[in-house]
């Protein structure tokens, strides 16, 4: 072969991993690739993969593959073993010509094996019988290393959270880990090279341990402290391996009295409330070779079944660039002390870390967090309710840089106190953590206030994707509200990708599901005081249906949704026991709030949010309806005919139920509000009946007018009010409602300076207070929603077959909004759409990967072409006007 090709396979995954990985637990794991550009229709792909145990000769192979098979190849050699190694290449060969070779991805399998899991879970034997604010312990190791080895690796994990040192040097980048599962059932090990950081001869390791999820105190109400266990431990196992074959393993035991514990000097650790650190415990060198630990304690084993221990796919936590200090400024002084307010200008999961010095022995300097100032320029603490986010550092004396470890915090605003002089930008750094995922989507337009929105949501996402998908970020909450994703998924798989995030949550959802017996209200489920029994509401529980579809419609991986299937279903099985005769689900929970409905509906009192005035069985019996329709999506998908056909009479009855329960004969609802319209329109509640469709479209566009563009819809109604007035030809007043500033309104929050979206439409009142309710957030993504409508509307691209194997290119400009701009990375490769609206042009753009169609809809909906891969141009006569 002699001519190049000049197109080339790119971006090498396997499985959802984001890039390359180390322990991974799939033995026959799939690959994926893209193509850098268009693909001669003969081309043919050629995989080399390498594949090497430790420390052994490596094995090539060339594997031969059709250029389409580049979406979740099954395993195309035999079986992995534990600890293998694999790297992939790819190339196109064309008759006589071939590409140059794709980037490597190297991965490798983790302890796959459970039986050589043979670490324990060590930690101090004594419990000192608080509850809170508990010392945080240490434990430290040494061992001999006889030679530099060709390879090393730590498999870590912990109850509670962990960090690791090794020769004095940080193990890894990820911090929480080994983040929250539902412990009982499955807790995650971490696999790091510690190839480098070896050294020949002694070697020390340590580990902070943190109490995190496992034994501090989460949740609202006071919370639970101890929730899955009152005792700390790490989980330890190096594996060293040296060229002349020879291997070594060091395991974490309570039983060869080389393990060695010690409170350390965090004093008090937790996820919500802070950290508090006395540096004058600090033992210096405790995790270099030669430290005295004759004064620490030998450690006890804590019980703990290996069999739970899992390979992640779940992504870690880790640093995400910085936010410098926008302003300092001073709020007092006393004696040489001083106490500052810092702006970092954004609102978001972060941490400062201090460059700490002239300080003496004994001097406090405290950080406290807060979203937002009040009106008297004071920190807003009150909705931050028990999470006060607060850190304590009492010096030792000397300089130190300092960050708390075992917190984390929602903040846009710090408090600096007891500062010795002059704090400025250089004595501090604020550092941005979330989940690592690949971001896939973008947006922009020609309005400035709607791209400030969209990177709000943006914000608001990377916020809670933190382990789990959170409420929010900042007070005593932190749940992973079933909710709130169910309804936000859409967005979020759009802008990121989620699919390992979210899948390793739904695992929890599962267990939860049959423990318990429903879905419950937040994932993983901690019972405490009235939420002690979970209860089947819609939105929330519907989350076993939506997310799974929502995850297969990006990635159309059928393995996964085949995994998440049963969860659906018994969800759906669930509550079809819960319908009246009618259909109508109207007879359960008996829960003290009961259905939460259109929660947070703008009139809803501040302290009353189920006060909704969209009546709570229409909006449960809307969405169960559409649960059941998706299922039966899925029961096709998955080629079961006779499940889909069963299920789709059910969602026949459901549907005609609810015309009968809540539709007039004159297309009125019975609740004549904007959520009630928007559901029935979106979940094509009345398609059966064109009449009624077009009568509902038009009712809403009329309360819309009457509104004079302010929103009214809570969190059920939101992610579908802009979608139903387009479905239905009311383009205008859905432009109109999108683009007010008025309270309650998205733009509203942009004007008021919201850097993240907010958990109420008025979570800063106009007179800039605080909303007076307890339940009061400045991050929270259900009503950023709203960008799922920004993609496929302004921008322009939707989804039309799982894996974006075919979508929709069909922008629809209005509002003024004379550019706009959209991409989503695809399983395929990069769906792109960028457009002008010139006052008689309109001039479009569109790139289509390999493998995928794509129908182009231009504005006025008239023509439409269909197009293969390629990046296409087209001009024509403007038919929407640029006002
Ligand atoms: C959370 C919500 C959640 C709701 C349900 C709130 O406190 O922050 O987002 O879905 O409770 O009751």
């Amino acid at each position: 072969m002699s001519a190049t090709l000049s197109v080339t396979p790119v971006h090498l995954t396997v499985e959802h991993y984001p890039g390359d990985v180390l322990g991974i637990g799939q033995t026959v794991p799939r690959l994926s690739w893209q193509y850098s550009d268009v693909v001669p229709a003969d081309a043919k792909t050629e995989l080399e993969i390498t594949r090497r145990m430790p420390a052994a000769q490596a094995v090539v192979q060339s594997v031969p593959v059709g250029r389409a098979d580049n979406v979740l190849l099954p395993w195309p050699l035999t079986p992995l073993n534990a600890r293998e190694q694999v790297i992939v290449r790819a190339r196109l060969t064309q008759a006589d010509a071939v590409s140059e070779w794709s980037a490597p991805l190297h991965f490798e399998l983790g302890l796959t094996v459970a039986f050589e899991r043979e670490a324990a879970f060590v930690g101090p034997a004594q419990l000192d019988g608080h509850t809170d604010h508990r010392p945080q312990p240490l434990v430290r190791t040494e061992f001999v290393v006889p030679a530099k080895p060709v390879q090393a690796r730590l498999y870590l994990s912990a109850l509670g959270l962990v960090d690791a040192e090794l020769n004095g040097q940080r193990v890894g980048q990820d911090i929480l880990t080994p983040g929250w599962t539902q412990y009982d059932d499955r807790l995650e090990l971490w696999t790091y090279d510690i190839t480098q950081q070896l050294q020949a001869g002694t070697n020390a390791l340590g580990f902070w341990l943190g109490d995190g999820w496992y034994r501090g105190r989460v949740g609202f109400k006071g919370g639970q402290a101890n929730v899955y266990g009152d005792r700390l431990g790490v989980f330890a196992q190096v594996e060293i391996f040296y060229a002349d074959g020879s291997e070594q393993q060091i395991f974490s035991n309570s039983y060869d009295r080389q393990w060695y514990t010690v409170n350390g000097p965090i004093t008090a650790s937790n996820l919500f409330e802070g950290e508090d650190y006395d540096a004058r415990l600090t033992q210096p060198g405790w995790t270099m070779p030669g430290f005295d630990d004759s004064g620490w304690d030998t450690v006890a084993q804590i019980p703990f079944d290996n069999r739970k221990l899992e390979l992640p796919i779940l992504p870690p936590v880790r640093a995400h660039g910085q936010h410098p200090a926008v302003t300092i400024a001073k709020t007092g002084e006393h004696k040489g002390r001083t106490n500052w307010i810092v702006d970092f200008g954004q609102n978001c999961t972060q941490r400062v870390r201090l460059h700490i010095h002239n300080l003496a022995a004994g001097d406090q300097v405290s950080i406290q967090h807060a979203e937002v100032l009040e009106k008297d320029g004071s920190l807003s603490t009150r909705p931050l309710r028990r999470g006060q986010q607060l850190d304590t550092y009492i010096s030792n004396g000397e300089d130190a840089l300092w960050e708390p470890r075992f917190t984390i915090h929602g903040f846009r605003y710090a408090e600096v106190k007891g500062w010795p002089g002059e704090l400025t930008a250089a004595d501090m750094e604020c550092i941005v953590y979330y989940s690592a995922m690949k971001q896939v989507g973008q947006f922009a337009s020609s309005n400035q206030l709607v791209n400030r929105l969209h990177d709000n949501v943006l914000w608001s996402m990377r916020s809670n994707f933190v382990s789990i998908p959170t409420d929010c970020p900042q007070r005593d909450e932190r749940l992973g509200w079933t909710g709130d994703i169910s309804l936000f998924a859409p967005t979020a798989d759009y802008l990121y990708d989620t699919s390992s995030f979210l899948s390793n949550w739904l695992v929890d959802v599962r267990s939860d599901q049959k423990k318990w017996g429903t879905v419950p209200f937040y994932t993983p489920f901690i019972p405490f005081a009235e939420w002690s029994s979970p209860q089947a509401i819609a939105i929330w529980g519907d989350a076993a249906v939506t997310v799974p579809w929502t995850l297969y419609m990006n990635s159309g991986d059928k393995q996964q949704l085949a995994s998440q299937y049963a969860l659906a279903q018994a969800w759906i099985d669930e509550v079809r026991g819960y319908l009246s005769p009618d259909g109508v689900w109207d007879r359960k929970p008996h829960y003290s709030l009961g259905q939460l409905g259109d929660w947070l509906d703008p009139t809803a009192p501040p302290d009353d949010p189920v006060k909704a005035m969209t009546q709570k069985e229409l909006v449960a019996t809307a969405f169960f309806a559409r649960s059941v329709r998706l299922f039966v999506k899925m029961a096709q998908a998955l080629d079961r005919p006779e499940e889909a056909e069963r299920y789709e009479r059910l969602a026949q009855h459901i549907g005609r139920g609810f015309q009968h329960r809540f539709v007039h004969a004159d297309g009125r609802m019975t609740s004549d509000t904007q959520c009630a319209y928007a559901l029935a329109i979106v979940f094509n509640l009345l398609t059966d009946q064109p009449e009624l469709q077009t009568k509902a479209g038009n009712r809403l566009a009329a309360l819309v007018q009457a509104s004079h563009g302010q929103v009214s819809t809570g969190f059920a109604g939101t992610p579908y009010v802009l979608p139903a007035l387009t479905q239905t030809g009311h383009l205008q007043e859905a432009y109109s409602l999108f683009l007010s500033d008025k309270c309650p309104s998205w733009l509203y929050q942009v004007k008021m300076g919201g850097t993240t979206t907010w958990e109420r439409w008025d979570s800063m009142l106009p007179d800039g207070s605080v909303n007076p309710g307890v339940m009061t957030s400045f991050n929270h993504y259900s009503l950023g929603s709203v960008a799922a409508w920004m993609h496929s509307t302004i921008g322009g691209l939707t989804a039309t077959a799982p894996g974006w194997r075919t979508f929709r290119v069909a922008p629809q400009p209005g509002g003024g909004i004379t550019q706009g701009q959209t991409s989503h990375e695809t399983p395929y490769g990069l769906a792109a759409v960028t457009w002008q609206l010139r006052t008689d042009e309109f001039q479009i753009t569109v790139t289509v990967p390999n493998g995928t169609t794509a129908t182009v809809v231009m504005p006025g909906g008239t023509a439409s072409k269909t197009v293969t891969a390629g990046h296409y141009t087209w001009s024509e006569p403007a038919a929407v006007s640029v006002q």
